[in-house]
């Protein structure tokens, strides 16, 4: 009986020559912007000490609860246990801010980083098990200046790859000083519907009030409407941090949204919360970037107290929406040029034409086979290049060589010392 193929495991995914253009696209665009802004990149490892995660994203969150990928124990090495697949990345860069000193570097420093993040979630349309985040953190400024800057290099990073009506929703959750009283406000009117909430909700009025308000149950969503708003129960200190962040985003022209339901799914935010997606997705099923500040993360992974705050995007989203909108990558350049040779002394001087082109970063095919020419041109047609050099016996003789169109199969002889000229001419 004959197996069953392998698959890729569930909720991961190939990405096949097709489709790297978009991914180039939305690494190189990213890259770009950010280190425009300044921000200086930073990797890091895939799997970390699973407690960073379980102190700092919250051991009620769903994330820790449900969604980590912890690593089995190996029989000998005990220590092993308490590693997780990352799940996300804000964590590992305050890991690694304490582990080097950052705090003695010049402050603020701004951090980015585009990889891999792991959470085993229920796969659906837009939602893996093993996603991509480009991500920021800013270490170090405590001001909305900070908060502007996050928001907007996310906002710059979407406008630069073309994608069209976007909206930021964004949400102050207070500080330790102004969200108890807000949460006691809560758990007030929730008190009388509990019996209407699901039984996530039901432990999250116990454990964790503020997420009541996030739940994307039908049964629960409805509960919301009437619920108190955080931003009536902010400290003046909060209030003023948050008016001025939206102040930066009127003068940017960030399109944005108050949202006061918005809360996010990890307990590391204080103050400026916030979620970039398109302008029909009120629901936010497809959020395409989230973030916020994280003022508290840094001191409780060990270090002195340090005000932080980032986003990430998700890497899937950005190109399904790329796809949605009708927006296309740049073609690869490819194959650009085929030298196509017969006989030993074509070979040699071929290989020079090859160096020559290559130094000008021209994308150059040469093999130095024995083939004949009808096979070197199929070959050359194969790769889609756009031009071939054809060097004989006679032409090596001759310093000369035949540049050939591929696309409109017209020819001319030309003289080798102008060859290199005429190509980047062409190509340009
Ligand atoms: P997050 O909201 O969990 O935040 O994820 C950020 C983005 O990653 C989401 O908006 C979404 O686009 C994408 N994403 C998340 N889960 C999935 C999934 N299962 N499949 C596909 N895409 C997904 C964070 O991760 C925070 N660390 C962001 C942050 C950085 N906050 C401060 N600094």
């Amino acid at each position: 009986m004959s197996q069953q193929p392998y698959q890729a495991p569930r909720g991961t995914k190939d990405v096949l020559p097709e489709n790297q253009p978009y991914w180039q696209m939305v690494q190189d665009v990213s890259r770009k912007t950010l280190e425009g802004v300044g921000f200086q990149k930073i990797d890091l490892p895939h799997f970390e000490n699973a407690d960073i995660y379980n102190r700092g994203l919250g051991d009620q969150t769903d994330i820790v609860q449900k969604e980590m990928f912890l690593l089995q124990s190996s029989p000998e090495k005990s220590e092993d246990s308490s590693y997780a697949l990352r799940p996300e990345g804000t964590a590992g860069v305050v890991r690694s801010y304490i582990q080097h000193g950052m705090s003695s570097w010049s402050q603020p420093v701004r951090l980015y980083y585009i990889g891999a993040m792991f959470r085993r979630e229920r796969p659906q349309k837009g939602r893996y098990r093993e996603l991509y985040q480009a991500g920021v953190e800013i270490f170090g400024d405590a001001s909305p200046k900070s908060d502007y800057l996050a928001i907007m290099s996310a906002w710059e990073v979407l406008k630069r790859l073309g994608l069209k009506n976007l909206v930021v929703f964004a949400n102050s959750i207070g500080c330790s000083k102004c969200r108890p009283k807000y949460l006691a406000k809560l758990k007030k009117y929730y008190k009388e519907l509990l019996a209407n909430v699901c039984e996530d909700c039901q432990q999250r009025y116990e454990q964790n009030p503020l997420r009541l308000l996030d739940c994307k149950r039908e049964q629960c969503q409805n509960t919301t409407e009437n619920a108190p708003i955080i931003l009536d129960s902010l400290c003046n200190e909060c209030r003023n941090h948050f008016q001025q962040t939206l102040e930066y985003l009127d003068y940017f022209d960030i399109h944005y949204d108050l949202d006061p339901k918005l809360v996010r799914g990890l307990d590391y935010y204080n103050n400026t919360v916030f979620e970039i997606t398109v302008e029909n997705d009120r629901n936010r099923q497809n959020t395409i970037c989230g973030g916020g500040r994280y003022d508290g993360l840094v001191e409780m992974l060990g270090e002195t107290s340090t005000p932080a705050v980032g986003f990430a995007c998700g890497i899937e989203r950005i190109i399904r929406l790329l796809k949605e909108q009708g927006i296309k990558p740049p073609a690869s350049r490819g194959v650009e040029v085929c030298i196509l040779q017969l006989g030993e002394k074509a070979k040699e001087v071929s290989k020079e034409v090859y160096d020559q082109l290559s130094r000008e970063d021209i994308n150059v095919y040469f093999v130095p086979c024995n083939d004949g020419l009808r096979q070197q041109l199929q070959t050359a047609n194969k790769l889609n290049a756009r031009y071939a050099i054809i060097i004989g016996q006679r032409e090596a003789m001759k310093n000369e060589a035949i540049l050939r169109d591929l696309s409109g199969s017209t020819q001319e002889l030309l003289p080798s010392k102008f060859l290199v000229e005429e190509v980047k001419r062409r190509l340009s």
